[in-house]
């Protein structure tokens, strides 16, 4: 797939997407958020892709937040399309069937901040930095920020992140559960593939089970919650990876999952 904004890019079952836009800090502008969502569109569909890894271009930003030059202009009608717009590419990241991996490589603010969040886990940078600083542009976050930021970290500290627009670095990140895990710099790309690849290497359709009873219980009683994950377990038994994986178990050798 080619991009004016984006890098695509896939090894095996692995697709990286970079955002490209290294002299504005990869902001995110329409352009950007179009192509986003093209791409995770037509990721959606590929089977052969096990995860997807998001990162931004250059080594001092992930994304620096939405494109404050073309928004300064904006009125109410274009800041709700704008805020429509962001909302639905990063619904379309959290409802991809393939997880996300959010490799935080710098800058993760405003919208950065969002598109990490809009991942299913976040590796971070030893120099990455997060914040919501909409309320120092006289506006707030737009692009999920004040409904996914609480239910990450608890209400108090998005209270906090989001009334302040205060950054916090990676070991800040960390303690509060916005990212999983910290590394240098240097082997944030390495890291960051580690752990896709083990996520390849699973059983594909229950990877994709697993993503979609996490993200559709979390909006759920916990008794329908119950009840849908049960669902997706017993239809697990219906697949040969499940025949493949528990055989593979007995017989002390390495399952071959054929996502089927
Ligand atoms: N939009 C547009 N351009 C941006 C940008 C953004 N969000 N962030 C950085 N840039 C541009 C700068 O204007 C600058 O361009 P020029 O070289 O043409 O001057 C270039 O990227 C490099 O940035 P700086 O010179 O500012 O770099 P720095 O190292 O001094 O500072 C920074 C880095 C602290 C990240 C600073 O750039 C900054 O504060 N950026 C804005 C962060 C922000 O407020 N993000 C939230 C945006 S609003 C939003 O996202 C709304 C929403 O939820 C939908």
């Amino acid at each position: 797939m080619e991009f004016q904004n984006l890098i695509y890019e896939s090894s095996g079952a692995i697709a990286v997407v970079t955002i490209n836009r290294p002299k504005v800090l990869n902001a995110l502008n329409k352009a950007v958020l179009q192509e986003l969502d093209q791409a995770f569109a037509a990721i959606a569909e590929m089977r052969e892709i096990a995860v997807v890894i998001v990162t931004g271009a250059g080594e001092k930003s992930f994304v620096a937040g939405a494109d404050i030059a073309e928004m300064s202009a904006y009125g109410i009608a274009e800041a709700r399309a704008f805020s429509r717009l962001g909302q639905q590419v990063f619904n379309r990241i959290e409802e991809l069937p393939q997880p996300v991996i959010a490799a935080v490589n710098g800058y993760a603010l405003g919208g950065g901040c969002e598109l990490a969040m809009a991942c299913d886990f976040r590796i971070a940078a030893q120099n990455a930095r997060f914040g919501q600083p909409e309320v120092s542009l006289g506006v707030i976050a737009g692009f999920g920020g004040t409904q996914r930021l609480p239910r990450l970290v608890g209400r108090g500290m998005a209270a906090q992140l989001l009334y302040s627009g205060d950054m916090i670095g990676s070991d800040e990140a960390l303690r509060i559960g916005l990212v999983n895990k910290v590394v240098a710099a240097e082997a944030l790309m390495d890291e960051a593939k580690a752990i896709a690849g083990r996520i390849a290497a699973a059983g594909p359709l229950s990877v994709i089970a697993s993503k979609a009873a996490l993200r559709e219980g979390s909006n759920m009683d916990l008794k329908r919650a119950l009840a849908y994950e049960r669902e997706l377990f017993a239809a697990g038994f219906a697949t040969a990876d499940q025949k493949e994986g528990m055989a593979a178990f007995l017989q002390k050798r390495k399952a071959n999952f054929q996502g089927r």
